[in-house]
C-alpha cells in the first residue's frame, strides 16, 4: 500500500524540514496557503514555548503540483526553520573547518548553551537510548531528531490528505479534552468548532478551559509541566474503511499506531474507550436503529467511536489521545551523565514547551487524516481525484440499496446436483448454539 505514503527529514534547528507524500491521486487543488492554515493551528496553544514565536510555519511545494493541482507524481514540501540562523555553526551540514572547530570550543568554554555539548540526559526524553543506540557522545544529535518539530513536517502533509478528504465530503477537526486532570463537561461544551479552534486551548467547555490555563499556570511556576487528552472526530466516512479479515487491514490498528507514533502520545483509545471494561456490555453496545434516508444506517449511540471489526461503521470516527507531561522541565529532574555514567543534580535544560495538548490535537489530525486518506485510496483508488469520486459514488449507490434477501442454503441453480447441499449440516441445526470467540 503505498497511498499517501510520506517520509519527513530535517532537525529541529537545521536549516528545513522536508517530505515527501507519494501516491496523492492528480487533479486535487493545492495551494501554500491551505497548508498554512494547518500549520499556524498547530503552533497555538496556551502552554507553548518561546520558540513559537521565532517560527512562522509556511510549507513552500516543491514538487508535484503545477497550476494549483497535483500531477499524481510525488509531493515535496519544505518548511524552512527561522531559527536556523542562529544555529548555522552548531548545526552546520558540512565539516566544520578549524577555523569553526575552534570558534565552537571557544564558545563552549565560554558557556556559551547553543555550543556546549549535551551529556546530562532528560528522563523521559529520547536522549540516552537514542545517543547508546547511535554511538553519539553528544546528545544533541539525538534531539535535534527526536524533537517534535519533525510534526510540522506531519502537519503540512496531513493538509494535503485534508484537502483530499475534504473533495470526498469528509471532514476531521480536535479539541482539547482534558489538561492535568481538567475535563470538559460534555453538557458546557457550548463553543462551536470554530469558536473552541480559536480559544487558547482550542477546547470547546469555556469553564473547564479557565480551569486548564490555571494548572498549565501552576506548572509554569513550579518549572513544572503537565500533559492531557485530546479528541480527533471525523465526520463522512463511509462504512466500509478498513477490514476484519487480516490484522494489518483493521483500521482501528492502523489509526492507533498513527496517533502513538507522535512523540509524547502514551495511549490511543476510541469513543468510550478503557470506560467500556468497567460497564456491562447491555450499557456500551450501540444498537443498530435500522437503515435511514438515503440508505444510512443509524445506531442510536457512538460508544464505539465509528468502528466495529476494524472497519468504519457510518457513525464519527472518534480517537483520543494520552499526552504525558513534557519531560524537560525547567526546574530539572536529577539524571546521570552519559559519558561519566555517574548521576547528576539536574538533567540537561533547553527552551521547552510547559503544555502541548492542543498542538498534539493538530498533529493527531494529520496522522488521522493521513491514514484515512491511505484506506480510502486502497478501497477506491483511482489515479485521479475524478476516478476515486465515481468510485466511491457507486459503492455508496450500492451500500444503499437493500440486499437480495437470503434463501436458506444458497443459490441452488449453480449447485452440481451430484454435491453435498450448500449448508454442509448433517444433522440438527446447531448455528449459534455454543460460544465463539
Ligand atoms: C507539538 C509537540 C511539542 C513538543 N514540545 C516539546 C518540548 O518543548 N520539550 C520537550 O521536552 N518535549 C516536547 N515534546 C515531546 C517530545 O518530543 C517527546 O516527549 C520526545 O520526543 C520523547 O518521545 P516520547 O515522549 O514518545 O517517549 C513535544 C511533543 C509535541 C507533539
Amino acid at each position: 500500500m503505498t497511498a499517501f505514503r510520506f517520509l519527513t527529514a530535517g532537525e529541529s534547528h537545521g536549516p528545513a524540514l522536508g517530505v515527501t507524500i507519494e501516491g496523492v491521486p492528480a487533479g486535487l487543488a493545492l495551494t501554500e496557503d491551505l497548508i498554512a492554515e494547518d500549520l499556524g493551528r498547530r503552533q497555538r496553544g496556551y502552554g507553548r514555548g518561546a520558540r513559537q514565536a521565532i517560527e512562522h510555519d509556511r510549507a513552500e511545494i516543491l514538487g508535484g503540483v503545477r497550476h494549483g493541482l497535483t500531477l499524481g507524481s510525488p509531493v515535496l514540501l519544505i518548511v524552512r526553520n527561522s531559527d536556523w540562523e542562529n544555529w548555522t555553526q552548531v548545526m552546520a551540514v558540512g565539516p566544520l573547518d578549524d577555523v569553526d572547530a575552534e570558534a565552537l570550543r571557544v564558545a563552549a568554554e565560554e558557556g556559551n548553551k547553543r555550543a556546549t555539548p549535551v551529556t546530562r540526559v532528560r528522563p523521559g526524553h529520547a536522549d540516552l537510548a537514542g545517543a547508546l543506540k547511535y554511538g553519539f557522545n553528544d546528545v544533541r544529535n539525538v534531539l535535534e531528531r527526536a524533537s517534535a518539530r519533525e510534526t510540522a513536517a506531519r502537519v503540512a502533509a496531513g493538509a494535503v490528505a485534508r484537502a483530499f478528504l475534504r473533495v470526498l465530503g469528509i471532514e476531521v477537526w480536535s479539541f482539547t479534552a482534558e489538561v492535568g486532570g481538567v475535563a470538559v463537561d460534555p453538557a458546557n461544551a457550548t463553543r462551536s468548532r470554530a469558536e473552541a479552534d480559536a480559544s487558547p486551548l482550542r477546547c470547546p467547555d469555556p469553564a473547564a478551559e479557565t480551569a486548564m490555563i490555571a494548572r498549565i499556570d501552576e506548572a509554569r511556576t513550579n518549572g513544572d509541566t503537565v500533559g492531557g487528552v485530546f479528541e480527533v472526530v471525523a465526520h463522512g466516512l463511509p462504512i466500509g474503511l478498513g477490514s476484519y479479515v487480516h490484522w494489518d487491514r483493521r483500521l482501528d490498528g492502523a489509526l492507533a499506531a498513527a496517533v502513538t507514533s507522535i512523540n509524547i502520545v502514551k495511549g490511543v483509545e476510541f469513543g468510550m474507550g478503557f470506560e467500556q471494561t468497567r460497564r456491562f456490555g447491555s450499557t456500551v453496545h450501540d444498537v443498530i436503529a435500522g437503515r435511514g434516508d438515503g440508505g444510512r444506517w443509524i445506531h442510536r449511540s457512538n460508544n464505539a467511536g465509528g468502528l466495529t471489526g476494524g472497519v468504519t461503521n457510518g457513525e464519527p470516527l472518534v480517537v483520543r489521545g494520552a499526552v504525558k507531561p513534557i519531560s524537560t522541565l525547567a526546574r530539572p529532574l536529577p539524571s546521570a551523565d552519559l559519558i561519566t555514567g555517574e548521576s547528576v543534580e539536574k538533567a540537561h535544560y533547553e527552551r521547552s514547551d510547559i503544555s502541548v495538548v492542543p498542538a498534539a490535537g493538530v498533529v493527531a489530525e494529520a496522522m488521522v487524516m493521513l491514514t484515512l486518506a491511505r484506506f480510502v485510496l486502497e478501497k477506491f483508488g483511482g489515479d485521479t481525484v475524478d476516478d476515486v469520486v465515481t468510485n466511491l459514488d457507486a459503492y455508496r449507490a450500492r451500500i444503499a440499496r437493500p440486499p437480495e434477501p437470503p434463501v436458506a442454503g444458497g443459490r441452488r441453480e449453480v449447485q452440481d446436483p451430484g454435491e453435498a447441499p450448500a449448508h454442509g449440516l448433517t444433522g440438527t441445526d446447531e448455528a449459534g448454539s455454543g460460544g465463539d470467540d
